[in-house]
């Protein structure tokens, strides 16, 4: 049997309503942080890691803007695919639009606003099986999905945007599968809020004993707010000074 390889997927889908009036005019992702647009960081995080069949998800609106940008990937040294998300249904669908590009692989989703500094490519190299997750510590874990850990750091639960969370270890947007993941994305019910929630597809791998949690310190930022967006442009502004 062929050994599996690890694509990758970027979801730049969503209408971005946060951001208005600035997502009237151009996608989210696409919008500069300091000198260069928001989708190039997801995509440098995943070519670090030595992922370069990618496929990008795009929204209806402005997805010329994203090939125009992107094209082929050649300049990147990667190969870019590309798929329409006609309605933000949740993360999870991720799996199911990207079901043949995906084939018979394990798959890397990064989310498209979500900016790293780190270099995965140790964990995601050494991935196998079951599910990767990654989680660290924030002031506001109410905004994000949550991991509870036991006291042998051994993760007990995942909730998404908890009122009470039940630690402050929020799950950030990089999440490695083996390729179940298209039918459990398959199985998923649509959350309260109307959504194929990732997080309900990491309580399945969770409860199968299948999902590995890694914390980390590094700079995160989900720059899906004014006022993330504006400090992550300030810190890479503030490192290229020489
Ligand atoms: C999504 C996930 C959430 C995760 C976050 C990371 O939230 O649902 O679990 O912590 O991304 O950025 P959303 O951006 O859809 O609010």
């Amino acid at each position: 049997m062929e050994k599996e390889i690890m694509k990758g997927i970027v979801l730049a889908g969503g209408r971005a309503t946060r951001l208005r009036p600035l997502t009237l005019i151009t996608s989210k992702q696409l919008l500069p942080v300091y000198d260069k647009p928001m989708i190039f960081y997801p995509i440098e995080t995943l070519i670090k890691a030595g992922i370069t069949d990618i496929l990008i998800i795009i929204a209806p609106d402005y997805s010329g803007h994203f090939l125009n940008l992107l094209g082929t990937g050649e300049e990147f040294g990667a190969h870019f695919s590309y798929v329409v998300q006609k309605e933000p249904n949740g993360l999870a669908q991720a799996f199911i639009l990207g079901q043949e590009f995906i084939g018979t692989d394990s798959v890397t989703l990064i989310l498209g606003d979500n900016i790293f500094e780190q270099d995965f490519s140790p964990e995601i190299k050494n991935f196998k099986d079951g599910a990767m997750i990654f989680a660290k510590q924030v002031h506001d874990p109410q905004r994000f999905g949550v991991v509870e850990f036991d006291q042998k750091m051994k993760a007990i639960s995942i909730e998404e945007k908890p009122i009470s969370p039940k630690s402050n270890f929020a799950v950030v947007g990089l999440y490695s599968y083996d390729n179940s993941v298209i039918s459990l994305a398959k199985s998923l019910k649509p959350s309260a809020r109307g959504e194929y929630e990732i997080t309900d597809l990491n309580n399945i791998y969770l409860k199968q004993g299948k999902l590995k949690v890694n914390t980390f310190d590094s700079l995160w930022e989900d720059a899906g707010t004014f006022d993330s967006l504006l400090r992550v442009s300030n810190y890479m502004a503030k490192k290229s000074v020489k």
